[in-house]
């Protein structure tokens, strides 16, 4: 029998690619869902037009029949008994009360920021860090709860890890400094105005900045006795907004301990490919990088359907002058896919294998 899952924010920006990533899951199927009242009492196609009465569908491609005449409910009419799992897809701050209540009965797998940062709660990115999620377990003793939290990362620090993991492995890393081009998208349905992102570059995305910095520090840490020790490594970032719809690009610098040669590079992505631990789950790309030596990749357009936005992609890798040891490189990671929702299907996949849900 599937799990049963829910999706809370499921009009969202977010939820709608939680609708298309579980459409058709071997494992997961969606029961219940649930948004805002603005959203509850409706069937799911009323319940995403916009203001004109226009079908506001975000995700390429159709609309999958499962979810259309599905009705939206008041996150208090979710019945728990009736579910295994539950995907949280809200903004922070009605996200806390929203995983708190479910937390106490079951999983919950968010893409908020609500819990990321308490000391018993792993930041897990599929792949990266899957052994810190024994922490869940510390977590469900501490709060006595039956369930738990798992949230992703910001979508800006999962390309920047996903891309730092092999070279921190095998050369260490002192120093990071990343500047991102993020996608319009990344701010959900109601995030930039077109008037506001059309021909323009926002040089500042409120709290991003910090999120990158702690985050990273945390993913890459070393679960001991219990807790996550952050890895000592500085991060300087500067997040900015293009006008790209969807897909996050990043241009980054690391300092590394060892000597490291950019020829390099590309063999140190390659063997992390072979060996990743997602290979072969149902939502995980065939290839988890894909590296170009050709210098005008990545380009969001190019890369956003690779591995269906679950490849990340490397490009532009350069020895960095400035460091004794260090590389500069560019990279493009899909925010709404490997960034969050299709993400936190594979999470869930990666914590089902492990006996989690
Ligand atoms: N966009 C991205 O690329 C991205 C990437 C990574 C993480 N995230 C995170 O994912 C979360 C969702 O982001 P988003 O971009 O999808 O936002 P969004 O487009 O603004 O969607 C928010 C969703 O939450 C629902 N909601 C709002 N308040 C609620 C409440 N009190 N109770 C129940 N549902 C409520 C909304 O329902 P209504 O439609 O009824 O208002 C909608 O379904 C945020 O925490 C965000 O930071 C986003």
């Amino acid at each position: 029998m599937k799990k049963r899952v829910a999706i809370i924010g499921v009009t969202g920006s977010v939820g709608q690619e939680f609708v298309q990533s579980l459409d058709n899951h071997p494992w997961f199927e969606v029961t219940q869902i649930a948004a805002s009242e603005r959203s509850a009492g409706k069937m799911y196609l009323d319940a995403i037009r916009d203001a004109s009465g226009i079908i506001a569908w975000d995700v390429g491609g159709q609309i999958p029949e499962y979810i259309k005449n599905m009705k939206v409910l008041k996150v208090d009419e979710i019945n728990v008994q009736e579910l295994d799992l539950i995907f949280s897809a809200v903004e922070s701050e009605a996200a806390r009360d929203i995983e708190t209540k479910f937390a106490k009965d079951l999983p919950v797998i968010s893409t908020s920021s609500a819990y990321r940062y308490e000391e018993d709660v792993p930041i897990l990115i599929p792949g990266i860090n899957d052994d810190q999620a024994e922490l869940l377990e510390v977590q469900k003793k501490n709060r006595d709860w039956k369930g738990w939290v798992a949230p992703l990362p910001n979508c800006t620090t999962t390309g920047l890890v996903i891309t730092l993991k092999p070279l921190v492995e095998k050369y260490g890393a002192k120093k990071v400094m990343m500047t991102s081009m993020q996608a319009i998208s990344g701010g959900g349905k109601s995030g930039v105005s077109a008037m506001g992102i059309t021909d323009n570059i926002l040089p500042y995305i409120p709290k991003e900045e910090g999120k990158v910095r702690i985050e990273t520090k945390k993913i890459l840490g070393k679960l001991k006795d219990g807790k996550i020790e952050d890895a000592d490594i500085k991060v300087s970032c500067t997040c900015t907004r293009v006008p790209v719809i969807d897909g996050h690009t990043e241009s980054v610098f690391v300092e590394t301990e060892k000597e490291i040669d950019p020829s390099q590079a590309k063999d140190t992505f390659n063997s992390y490919n072979e060996d990743i631990s997602v290979s072969g789950l149902p939502s995980a790309p065939e290839k988890y990088y894909a590296f170009h030596d050709d210098p005008t990749r990545p380009q969001p357009r190019m890369e956003r359907e690779v591995g269906d936005g679950m490849t990340t992609s490397i490009g532009r890798v350069e020895k960095e002058e400035l460091f004794d040891n260090g590389l500069k490189y560019m990279l493009f990671s899909h925010n709404k896919k490997m960034g969050s929702a299709k993400g936190a299907v594979l999470l869930a996949e990666m914590l089902y294998k492990k006996e989690k849900i």
